[in-house]
């Protein structure tokens, strides 16, 4: 196949919104609309992949400055033509052009490999048949079916409003037409707009061969213009993506609830239950279970492990058959080895935990090291922060944390050390003995009476 270049259309306002934010940056799966239709466009290995911008250009060319894209000006909207010729400078005269539209995220690589195959010396049109056309533009063929313009719905004749063939958008062609075609565009008709459009019946005049490709997936064609296209659009790429994770061999109780924004993938035998949301990139190995209504970004959780219902991961690696949750919160650059049990209302953050440790209920543990083996006890707190500094608490395999101590930071438990119930511990405890830090007395007052209350 020849040089390719893509040129992105995306200068449109997005009027419909009703948005501060650009049109193309709202998300479909945790993903810019715009970011979809740049992933599809980097998988066919263009040359150039030119977006032509207009609207809000600044905050969509800052979300995307890592990008290898040739960004083009259309300080005016004036038409489909008209934001093509903005691009003109930039495309290669022995190459090909794919047109893509920013704002219709679910485009597949596959169509525009087909639509490109159709373009070698021709004008290729990516169409689908549209049960209600209004709005678009129709396909006019004639009498043995070839294409011989395309008609806006602003412009067309009753008899040309009938016609249930639109265009997408979509096209591709040599650039040596392209360019010729865009120097002849005029702005007559309804509109007063520049349309992309109009080389299509220059192509017809030019004896250049037009062929429209019907796809037959409508959502894959379809653009974004209001919230609730956004709603809807969202819903269908959510749906496509259970679909596959089905098709994959996993079980989802509920595939109409899950919300992957992002990438996710799964091992065998992998269940997960209603109202999870997996943002970024989720990991999970074979025979894992996410009980009901988890969070869970950015980790990659080992076989055999299970999480219960309303945990929260964020940044977290998980060993193999570990126990999680319920309401447990794992923050960034916590690290669970294999066997580990993290119960209910514990909150770990930048926490590494070795083999077999336990903590099950009810602690906070921060910046800190925890050994093989090692028990923390309910309502542990690792004290790492004295309003300026943070500072490390290292566990050593083995020791027992007895429940409600407070482990002020920098320090170490030594291995096999206890700590008792109810210590503030500030210095080093010592390997194999048990340390306790407590009210020195306990008393007991015989007689002493509960209030009771006033009668009136
Ligand atoms: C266009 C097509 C129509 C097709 C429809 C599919 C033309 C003249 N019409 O309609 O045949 O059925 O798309 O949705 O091409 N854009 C710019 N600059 C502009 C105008 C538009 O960048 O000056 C971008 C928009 O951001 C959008 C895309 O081009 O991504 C399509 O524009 P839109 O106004 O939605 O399409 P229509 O002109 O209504
Ligand atoms: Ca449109």
């Amino acid at each position: 196949m020849s040089k390719l270049n893509i040129v992105i259309l995306a200068a449109g306002k997005g009027t419909r919104m009703y948005s501060d934010l650009p049109k193309v940056l709202h998300a479909v799966g945790g993903k810019p609309i715009l970011g979809h239709v740049l992933d599809c466009a980097k998988s066919l290995d263009p040359h150039k992949i030119i977006v032509v911008y207009g609207f809000g250009g600044d905050i969509v060319k800052q979300a995307f400055a890592h990008e290898n894209i040739i960004w083009v000006n259309q300080a005016e909207q004036h038409g489909t033509g008209h934001a093509v010729q903005q691009a003109v400078p930039h495309l290669d005269a022995d190459a090909d052009t794919l047109i893509l539209l920013g704002d219709v995220p679910l485009i597949e690589a596959q169509a525009c490999r087909n639509l490109l195959k159709q373009a070698q010396n021709r004008l290729a049109i990516l169409s689908f048949n549209k049960a209600d056309p209004t709005g678009y533009g129709r396909i006019v063929r004639n009498a043995m079916y070839g294409v011989t313009a395309i008609v806006e719905h602003k412009d067309a004749s009753e008899e040309q409003h009938k016609i249930t063939e639109v265009n997408t958008g979509i096209m591709a062609m040599p650039n040596a037409n392209l360019t010729q075609w865009l120097s002849r565009l005029d702005n007559h008709n309804a509109q007063g707009e520049y349309y992309l459009t109009d080389i299509v019946a220059m192509a017809v005049k030019d004896n250049i061969d037009v062929v429209a490709e019907i796809t037959s997936d409508e959502w894959s064609v379809t653009g974004i213009n209001s919230k609730t296209d956004l709603a809807q659009m969202e819903r269908v790429h959510q749906s496509r993506i259970a679909n596959k994770l089905l098709q994959q061999g996993v079980t989802l109780k509920d595939p109409a609830r899950l919300d992957v924004r992002g990438a996710l993938s799964c091992g065998r035998d992998v269940e997960i239950d209603v109202n999870c949301v997996f943002e970024g990139t989720v990991t999970l190995g074979s025979n894992v279970k996410i009980a009901a209504n988890c969070v869970i970004k950015n980790a990659d959780i080992a076989a055999g492990t299970h999480i219960a219902p309303f945990t929260h991961i964020d940044d977290t690696h998980i060993g193999e058959n570990a126990r999680i949750g319920p309401y447990a919160r794992l923050r960034p650059g916590t690290t669970l080895a294999a066997e580990t049990h993290i119960g209910n209302f514990v909150e770990l953050k930048n926490a590494q935990v070795d083999v077999g440790s336990k903590i099950n209920h009810l602690s906070y543990v921060g910046d800190s090291t925890v050994g093989k083996n090692v028990n923390i006890g309910a309502g542990t707190i690792t004290c790492n922060y004295d309003g300026a500094n943070k500072f490390r608490t290292v566990i050593e395999d083995d020791a027992f944390i007895g429940s409600d101590s407070q482990l002020v930071a920098p320090i170490t438990i030594g291995r096999g050390a206890t700590i008792a119930a109810g210590s503030t511990i500030t210095r080093d405890a010592p390997a194999e003995q048990l340390t306790f830090c407590r009210a020195k007395e306990q008393k007991s007052i015989a007689g002493w009476k509960r209030p009771q209350k006033i009668k009136k």
